[in-house]
């Protein structure tokens, strides 16, 4: 099925495509503390919920990229509805192709829970510093390995163990580059349940109400793997966070 259209359909109720509690994502939103006016850059946006509520919040302007057209498509009606006389614009790209127009750097750069997008964890940081202003924050979702992945776990869901690292390794990459990490929000297993578990419900209720859709068996057969995979290994396993760096 559509990778795109999978994405959707699992993550219909969430609000954040990560798993920050509202209670972090309100502390994150706090915490940047940006002027009005400020530039934002969001590579591979999700559902915009980052940059509307930056804009709710601040009135700061700026962009979303995703490659998705579904959340390409939620982001426009989000901002529409809820901030529409702002200076927010969404395309959808791949994120590794967006360059700021006239080499525009942004105040604040971030990419959350895609790192693939520029390979891996170091070059989301290095692309994301690119982009950024000097003193700006570069603004990174990243899972981290809470104990050695099992073999059998790596090959079940088809993952290298390079996948990932540890939570110190996530910020002295970082720092290796010259970036000062100034915080991090952990996830715990409550937010990783609501985040993973959420996905099970959205996908039961499609399948309710979509009885016809040839999808169906694919998308019945991918959720039963990810649900093992979660129970398994990956709750024990693997966490997330946000590190918030800043640009010297
Ligand atoms: C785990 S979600 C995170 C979304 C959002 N940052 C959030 O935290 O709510 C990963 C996002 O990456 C997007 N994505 C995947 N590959 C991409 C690419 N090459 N370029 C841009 N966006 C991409 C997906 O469409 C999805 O919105």
């Amino acid at each position: 099925m559509d990778r795109w259209k999978y994405y959707d359909i699992t993550h219909k109720y969430h609000i954040l495509c990560n798993p920050l509690s509202n209670e972090k994502f309100e502390r994150f939103c706090d915490l940047l503390s940006l002027s009005k006016g400020s530039r934002v850059l969001d590579i591979a946006c999700g559902k915009g919920e980052v940059l509307v509520r930056l804009v709710e919040k601040y009135r700061i302007s700026g962009v979303g990229v995703d490659i998705s057209p579904f959340y390409i498509r939620d982001c426009k009606e989000k901002h529409r509805q809820r901030a529409s006389k702002t200076d927010l614009t969404f395309i959808e790209l791949d994120g590794a192709k967006y360059q700021p127009a006239s080499g525009e750097l942004f105040d604040v750069v971030m990419c959350l829970g895609a790192s693939w997008v520029f390979e891996d964890h170091i070059g989301t940081l290095r692309a994301l510093r690119k982009m950024a202003r000097p003193g700006g924050l570069v603004i990174v979702g990243e899972p981290f390995w809470l104990k050695e992945p099992d073999t059998e776990y790596l090959e079940a869901a088809s993952m290298t163990h390079d996948f990932s690292r540890s939570h110190e390794e996530n910020v002295c990459q970082g720092e290796e580059i010259g970036l000062n990490c100034l915080y991090t929000l952990v996830s715990n297993k409550d937010d990783w349940d609501h985040y993973e578990t959420l996905q099970w419900w959205a996908v039961d209720n499609y399948i309710q109400s979509h009885r016809d859709d040839p999808d169906n068996q694919e998308l019945l057969e991918k959720t039963k793997m990810e649900k093992e995979l979660y129970l398994r290994w990956g709750r024990d396993i693997i966490n997330w966070a946000v590190y918030i760096f800043r640009n010297p």
